[in-house]
């Protein structure tokens, strides 16, 4: 059942590019018009949509912060994204014009099952993005739009992270559709490069051989620090979280621009930073930035892991280890960066001896608040 592999992760981490092109399979007509699975919410309501609320726990929390970044550039909605576990204990202001993203693999996770009933009842419409079919929280959503991932067996989160991020790429491209905003040769040249995407993923995980060497070489290590920028935060947020849970360091994830407002002070010799960089064309100045970043780390001793596009050179003299990644538009980055994360924490928890599909104390659906 585990097809050849060692471990459920390890299957799931390469049907990744498969889960990827599954969730946009049928989706998109030739139109370039998406179709949601269940939809109790018309067009004329999502017109009427004034703020966006993004509701999910851990993985799916990073899936949502992601997609932050997407639906405001793509609609000019205000996008909030909140922990499910924090959302209805601060009283957040909700109303019919509303709309709240409940983002869940399982589908049965209580802390985002409950804050998505808290915006119900304030009237507010609730669109689930989820990966099991019939679940309780697209059962009790007003929509749903199904991330077609297949069953996760491991309990650390892969492919549903990926379609996570399709799903609600997806999402941002309709309701900038069903609102005219931004609608246009922008959207339609979005849509063909996440048409492609699946290949890029393809194309990473054939070239993973070095980052297992190097998870292998820092098993002694007792921390790991994550910096991004712009959606790369989340990818660092979401590379620490991985790193945690499967091979039980220390590991945090910061955006690099926070870096001298604090963090910066636990550099020192032989640490390993992973710093995912964003793309050199598009939003340069972020790339010039962090590379200045990359060259304040290694200065004062970290060893540094970037990930970075083919043919960024700019990085090349700051990096101790150099992963590349594919070329991808801006937004869309996460989805080929996020993928040596996952295979570093891997190898790290195997190379560690622990339990990869099965880490201690965690379980795959947390049906308790
Ligand atoms: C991390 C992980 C968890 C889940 C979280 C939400 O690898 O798997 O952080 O992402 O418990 O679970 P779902 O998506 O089922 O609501």
């Amino acid at each position: 059942e585990k097809g050849g592999y060692d471990y459920f992760m390890l299957k799931e981490i390469a049907e990744q590019p498969k889960a990827v092109a599954d969730t946009l399979l049928g989706r998109i007509d030739a139109s370039g018009s998406l179709s949601l699975d269940e939809v109790r919410i018309s067009p004329s309501e999502l017109r009427e949509v004034d703020k966006v609320v993004v509701v999910a726990c851990g993985t799916a929390f990073h899936a949502g912060l992601i997609a932050k970044y997407a639906i405001e550039h793509w609609t000019r909605i205000p996008c909030e994204v909140e922990l499910a576990s924090e959302f209805r204990y601060r009283d957040p202001i909700l109303d019919a014009r509303t709309l709240v993203i409940a983002i869940s693999q399982s589908g049965e996770t209580m802390d985002t099952l409950m804050a998505l009933r808290h915006a119900r009842e304030q009237g507010a419409r609730v669109l689930a993005v989820c990966n099991t079919n019939g679940s309780t929280i697209p059962r009790e959503s007003d929509a749903v739009l199904y991330t077609h991932a297949g069953p996760e067996v491991a309990v650390a989160s892969t492919k549903a992270f990926l379609t996570q991020l399709v799903a609600c790429y997806l999402v941002a491209l309709y309701l900038g559709q069903v609102r005219g905003t931004k609608w246009g040769d922008e959207i339609q040249a979005v849509v063909r490069d996440l048409s492609r995407i699946s290949c890029e993923v393809e194309r990473v995980l054939e070239t993973m051989e070095p980052v297992r060497e190097l998870a292998r070489s820092l098993a002694s290590k007792n921390t790991v620090l994550f910096l991004g920028r712009h959606v790369g935060y989340p990818v660092a947020l979401e590379g620490a979280l991985k790193l945690k849970e499967l091979a039980y360091m220390h590991a945090e994830g910061f955006a690099a621009g926070e870096l001298k407002h604090g963090p910066i002070a636990l550099i020192e010799e032989d640490l390993p930073v992973v710093v995912v960089v964003p793309s050199p064309r598009g939003r340069s100045v972020l790339h010039d930035k962090i590379v200045s970043n990359i060259q304040e780390i290694r200065a004062r001793g970290a060893r540094t892991i970037v990930i970075a596009e083919e043919g960024d050179e700019a990085v090349v003299p700051y990096a101790d280890h150099l992963i590349r990644i594919p070329a991808t538009p801006t937004l869309l980055q996460p989805l080929v960066a996020t993928v040596p994360l996952q295979v570093f924490a891997c190898e790290l928890a195997t190379a560690r001896g622990n339990e990869v599909d099965q880490p201690r104390n965690l379980a795959k659906s947390v049906t308790v608040e």
